[in-house]
Parts: C-alpha cells; structure tokens; sequence
C-alpha cells in the first residue's frame, strides 16, 4: 500500500496484504507490524505535533502530555489519511477514527485498564523514542465482555497471574492494533526521556451486516447512542483495586482464565 501524507511516504513496505497480521489479530485480539513507518513520517510528526505541558500532573491522562489542541486539524487529517491501512490490515469496516497524540515521560504510568465504549479497536503508532528504551505494553490475554461504558482500571499489576501477561515491545515506527476494550492493558513506569506515539481508536461494530457507531462525525454511518442505554452511568469511571477480586466478581463477563 502506498499512502503518502503531506506528500511524505507513510509505509516502507508497498506491497503487503498483510493476510498473517489480519488471522494473528484475529486469533488473539493484538498484533504489531514492526517498522513500518519511514524515517520522513517520523521526522514530519515529530515537527509538527506539539504538546500541552499543563496535562502534566492530570491523573486522568496517566500523567502523560496530551497534544495541544493546535494540532487537532493535523492529527485528524493524518488519521483519515491512515484509514485505509488499516482497512486492508484487519478487512473489514471501521467507523471513522478518533485519536490524539502522547508525550510519555518519567512520571507517566498507564495503569491497567480497559477503554471506553466507543474504542473497540485501539491502535498506537509510535514515532519517537528518543534513547531507544524498551517500553512495552502489556495485555491480559483474558477476554473481558465489558459491561463498563467508560474506562474501568483495575490498579493491581502485581496481582495479575504471569501467565495471562503478553509483552509487547513497541519501538520506534512500529504500528499496535488490540482489543483495549476487551483486554486489560498498561506500562511499566520507567525513566523516559521523549517517547511518543499517536493513538487512535476505531469500532467494528455490526448489526445486519451494517456497521454501527457511537461516533459523533461518522457520516454515512448509522449511529447508535449511548444517552439511550438504559441504567448507565454515562459518566462513571470505574476503579478496582484487586486484581482477583475482580475476576471472581466479574466471572459471568469472562469465558476462560
Ligand atoms: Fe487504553
């Protein structure tokens, strides 16, 4: 595939039907492509994405620098220009993507959670790890059917069984796609200097063979709302302490260990 943005080259590879990522995501709800994006990608948004210094100390950022809203424009051009990768990665449809950009640092800590209802599908890009430090996600491989609407973190790393833990390495150019709804996922805090990575999020919702969105700006799509849902907290977070607790409280929305 070749999809230039700006006129600058997106992928270093052409000519991928990436049929192995479509059946690996498939089978375990993640995959990576590793090194895909070209060094001008890279260099392009690292020049023109710029962040918001007072997010900083916002809990609910995880303590990572959102982008500022100068780039909104931006950062939504590149995410329509990147649609169709993603279309021919995991072939089937997807509502329009909403995404942003993050700045991780020392203090950042993305604690284990599971996003909301209107992200099935998540994606990280990152473009810039300045001292190529080894800065992993990490998914719990059990699948959650999550009832939750809104983000429900569950702050106990330590209690999650090793087992259930896949590492993903992700670097400098390469491209994420999991279930963040379904898996809970988090970092490790660690001593960053300048790492960043676009996030995005997209729904494959269906009913009757129609794709369904709770997206606002989804043209041409049919729309769900979540304001009728009825008993929903349209605003709850949720937090959870204990890992075990919360897996025999929450047994019925789980099929497997
Ligand atoms: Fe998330």
């Amino acid at each position: 595939m070749e999809l230039y943005f700006d006129g600058i080259k997106i992928f270093k590879d052409n000519c991928k039907n990436f049929d192995e990522e479509r059946l690996f995501f498939e089978k375990n709800d993640y995959v990576i492509i590793n090194d895909i994006i070209t060094d001008e990608l890279k260099k392009y948004l690292f020049d023109n994405i710029s962040y918001d210094k007072n997010v900083l100390n916002d809990k609910l950022q995880f303590y990572r620098e959102h982008n500022n809203s100068e780039c909104n424009f931006f950062l939504s051009k590149f995410l329509n220009t990147i649609k169709p990768f993603y279309d021919l990665v995991l072939k089937k449809k997807l509502s329009n993507f909403i995404g942003f950009s993050m700045k991780y640092n020392k203090d950042s800590e993305l604690l284990p959670h599971y996003d909301n209802y209107n992200m099935p599908i998540s994606s990280t890009i990152c473009y810039w790890n300045e001292d190529k430090i080894e800065y992993p996600i990490y998914i719990d491989k059990s699948f959650f059917n999550n009832p939750h609407p809104f983000r429900l973190t569950v702050n106990d790393k330590k209690g999650i069984p090793k087992i259930n833990i896949i590492k993903i390495n992700i670097n400098e150019g390469d491209i994420v796609i999991f279930r963040g709804r379904n898996h809970l996922h988090w970092r490790d805090k660690k001593d960053i200097k300048d790492y960043r990575a676009i996030l995005l999020h997209t729904e494959d919702y269906t009913y009757n063979g129609n794709l369904i969105s709770y997206v606002e700006n989804s043209d041409n799509i049919i729309k769900a709302n979540i304001n009728e849902v009825k008993n929903i907290n349209i605003y709850g977070l949720t937090d959870i302490n204990n890992y075990d607790t919360f897996r025999k409280n929450y047994i019925m929305y789980f099929n497997n260990s």
